[in-house]
């Protein structure tokens, strides 16, 4: 694969894999760019920049690798789909969220506009099963279609919550499982289902746990940037209203908080409004928490059905994520 393209988490995994796991993820990406310049130039040339685009190519890593050395073609086509949907879902969360930037590139919003980059989501979501249909594992089918049921429900209750400051963590907690955890959670199981080994519901609690880290980390950047890094501007999550861990937190420990208008914000004001949630130190918190959840993932693997060289991949899979981000 394109080593250039892949992020230092990946990369570490790749190195110390033996060679089964780069070629097949080299073939997910074959994959996916021939998945995504099949449909014609109207659709093909998004859904191609989409791709193109990179991403960190976890949630296909971690079907892969919960698969195990020994899978075959249905992990590939797992791998693919799980890839697939991920894309799909942001692709319409730019459309929902009208963001102009994603990992330092245009969106297919901002470049092709509304009805292009809904048509593009579509067709990475339909693609998706497609890929899984044929495998033809009914348990296969039923574990991303209900993660995909998942991630809309999870964006319709952040649509619900929008702006509203009183939100508990526990609403918050429930919205990141939904939106974030439940496809990391579901990569894992489809990953040992499509190889019918043991152990699938600890690997998906391991899946579950890093999905959440990987969520609480994920807004943690969003009000520390930098920009060059995330590939979007600090307190986007602000702007479009979404009430994260960090400022449900902070809140509590600086009431004024409260005052900030989040529906009319401006990005110089959500730049200072990160400054105060900054300020009241409650980012170390999340990330603790965070770390915290990773080292929970890692203790899921310690049981009779994981070899040593699984654990060690899973593992590196979970503490790059906090590494990335410290
Ligand atoms: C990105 O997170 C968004 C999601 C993980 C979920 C989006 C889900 C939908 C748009 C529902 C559509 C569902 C399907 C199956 C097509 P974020 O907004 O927290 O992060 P960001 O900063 O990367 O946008
Ligand atoms: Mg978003």
């Amino acid at each position: 694969m394109n080593r250039s393209a892949v992020p230092p988490p990946v990369t570490a995994v790749m190195d110390v894999a033996s060679a089964w796991l780069p070629e097949r993820m080299s073939e997910v990406e074959r994959r996916l760019a021939e998945i995504a310049t099949a449909h014609g130039p109207e659709l093909g040339v998004e859904a191609a920049a989409t791709l193109d685009a990179g991403g960190k190519r976890m949630r296909p890593l971690l079907v892969l690798i919960c698969a195990g050395d020994r899978s075959e073609e249905r992990a590939i086509r797992a791998a693919v789909a799980t890839e697939l949907i991920h894309m799909a879902t942001l692709v319409h969360d730019d459309v929902l969220d009208g963001a102009p930037v994603r990992r330092g590139r245009p969106t297919v919003v901002a470049r092709a506009g509304r009805e292009r980059a809904v048509g593009v989501g579509d067709l990475l979501l339909s693609r998706a099963f497609a890929e899984l249909a044929a495998s033809g594992d009914e348990a296969e089918v039923r574990e991303l279609s209900s993660a995909a049921v998942a991630l809309a429900r999870g964006e319709l209750a952040q649509r619900h919550d929008a702006c509203d400051t009183s939100i508990s963590e526990e609403r918050y907690l429930h919205r990141c499982s939904l939106k974030t955890a439940r496809l990391f959670e579901s990569a894992c199981r489809v990953g040992r289902l499509s190889a019918g080994g043991p152990g699938a519901e600890e690997l998906a609690g391991f899946g579950r746990e890093i999905g959440l880290a990987f969520q609480l980390l994920d807004d943690v950047l969003d009000i520390t940037g930098p920009p060059e890094r995330t590939g979007k501007a600090r307190g986007t999550d602000l702007k479009d209203g979404t009430v994260t861990l960090p400022l449900i937190l902070a809140l509590r420990k600086d009431p004024s908080l409260a005052e900030v208008s989040l529906a009319a914000l401006d990005a110089a004001e959500a730049e200072r409004a990160c400054d105060r949630i900054a300020a009241t130190g409650v980012l170390d918190e999340v990330r603790e928490r965070a770390r915290g959840g990773i080292e929970s993932a890692k203790r899921r693997l310690e049981g009779e059905h994981f070899s040593d060289a699984e654990r060690s991949l899973l593992a590196l899979i979970a503490d790059g994520m906090v590494e990335r981000y410290s």
